[in-house]
């Protein structure tokens, strides 16, 4: 097991990366472990995991109360919210109850906000089983439900106390959810550790192929980029922005293809895409570096091709995300593989012809 920290001041925690985690109830803080603890779960999840953590907190002592909600993304909503409330209170749950999310982002985001409005805010573990939720939504404390008119737009800040990424959780992932993880690993690569870039450009094949040592090495490599920046920004006032590269427009096929149509890190993959050939037309990157975004992406299993939804309404999609300001939008581009830069001063000429060819993948 590898442990890694993210620094926050009386906020930091650990991330711990390894095998066999999910059942070692060791690594969550033995003062959390004293009463009642809530793990709060999915249909998908519960038969696979729920058992093993739930036998190895009784190991421990603690009082289990398992929560077991609908799979999907269409629960990640207020009714769902309200129901784990209910659950709570109905079962006495008090101000120190921890809330353990056991699953994928949608569980993680879900549970986080719970967690930081239930009572004003209970101690909080995020044990991600998803590649995605462990590269990248379990650490840095963004928790959110969505709402009808916007994807994660009620939601608060909210740090776990541990993160434990299980790798042997990633065996049971449908090879389509474990692409879709990828899409965010690889993205730390193109904006900010061209280093990591060229050594999955080397193993992406034995990424896909589950092998052990390699997957370890992502996971981690990938949360140490994510610590850094969150370190750094926790709030994203700067910084932490750089992680939405491909998010902009991603979030746009999302929304315009109804949600559940492409994966969140499909939608990630195609935006990386579309945000590499917007770089290439400002006169940033070249060629070259369009194509290695395409060819790693592809060779990932990812869609490299958006859909078209026709400029206006990529426009009016864009608009309704969180990176608009001022009625500007503020894109992710790339000054070279391995280094992204913010900005919200572009040519609308050049974005209008991005979003008019949006399946050309090639510059
Ligand atoms: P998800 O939570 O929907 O999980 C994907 C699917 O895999 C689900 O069907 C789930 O039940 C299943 N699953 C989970 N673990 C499994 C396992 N080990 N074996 C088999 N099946 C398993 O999706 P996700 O990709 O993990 O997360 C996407 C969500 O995360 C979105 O809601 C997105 O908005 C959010 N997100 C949040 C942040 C953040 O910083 N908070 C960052 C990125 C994404
Ligand atoms: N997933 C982007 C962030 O955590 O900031």
């Amino acid at each position: 097991m590898n442990t890694l920290s993210v620094n926050l001041g009386e906020r930091s925690y650990p991330i711990h990366i390894g095998s066999g985690l999910c059942t070692q109830a060791a690594l969550i803080p033995e003062k959390l472990l004293k009463g009642k603890i809530v793990v709060i779960t999915n249909d998908t999840v519960a038969p696979l995991y729920l058992e093993s953590v739930l036998s190895g907190l009784r190991a421990r002592g603690a009082e289990c109360m398992p929560i077991v909600l609908p799979d999907g993304e269409a629960y990640k909503s207020w009714e769902t919210l309200n129901r784990i409330f209910d659950e709570l209170l109905s079962h006495r749950c008090e101000r120190k109850t921890p809330l353990i999310a056991l699953g994928g982002g949608v569980i993680g985001d879900l549970t986080g906000f719970a967690a930081a409005t239930y009572q004003r805010g209970v101690p909080f573990i995020q044990i991600p089983t998803t590649l995605l939720s462990q590269v990248d939504s379990a650490v840095g404390g963004k928790t959110a439900i969505n709402h009808p008119l916007g994807k994660n737009m009620i939601g608060a800040f909210y740090q776990p106390q541990v993160v434990i990424a299980d790798m042997d959780t990633l065996r049971t992932l449908p090879p389509r959810e474990l692409a879709a993880g990828l899409a965010e690993v690889i993205k730390y690569g193109f904006i900010r550790d061209a280093e990591f870039l060229d050594w999955l450009e080397k193993n992406i094949d034995r990424l896909i192929a589950l092998e052990p040592e390699a997957l370890a090495f992502a996971v981690e490599r990938s949360c140490q980029n994510k610590a850094d920046v969150v370190a750094g920004d926790e709030r994203e006032t700067g910084e932490r922005a750089l992680l939405n590269f491909g998010h902009t427009f991603g979030h746009a096929i999302e929304a315009g293809m109804g949600y559940g149509a492409w994966l969140h890190g499909e939608a990630v993959s195609a935006g990386m895409v579309m945000a590499a050939r917007f770089s290439e037309k400002l006169g940033y990157i070249g060629k070259a570096d369009v194509q290695r975004v395409v060819d790693i992406l592809a060779r990932a299993k990812l869609p490299v091709a958006a859909p078209e939804l026709g400029a206006a309404r990529y426009l009016d999609l864009m608009g309704h995300d969180k990176k608009v300001e001022g009625g500007r939008i503020n894109f992710i581009l790339l000054k070279k593989p391995g280094a992204a830069f913010i900005s919200n001063q572009y040519d609308a000429a050049a974005l209008q012809a991005i979003l008019s060819t949006p399946k050309q993948t090639h510059a």
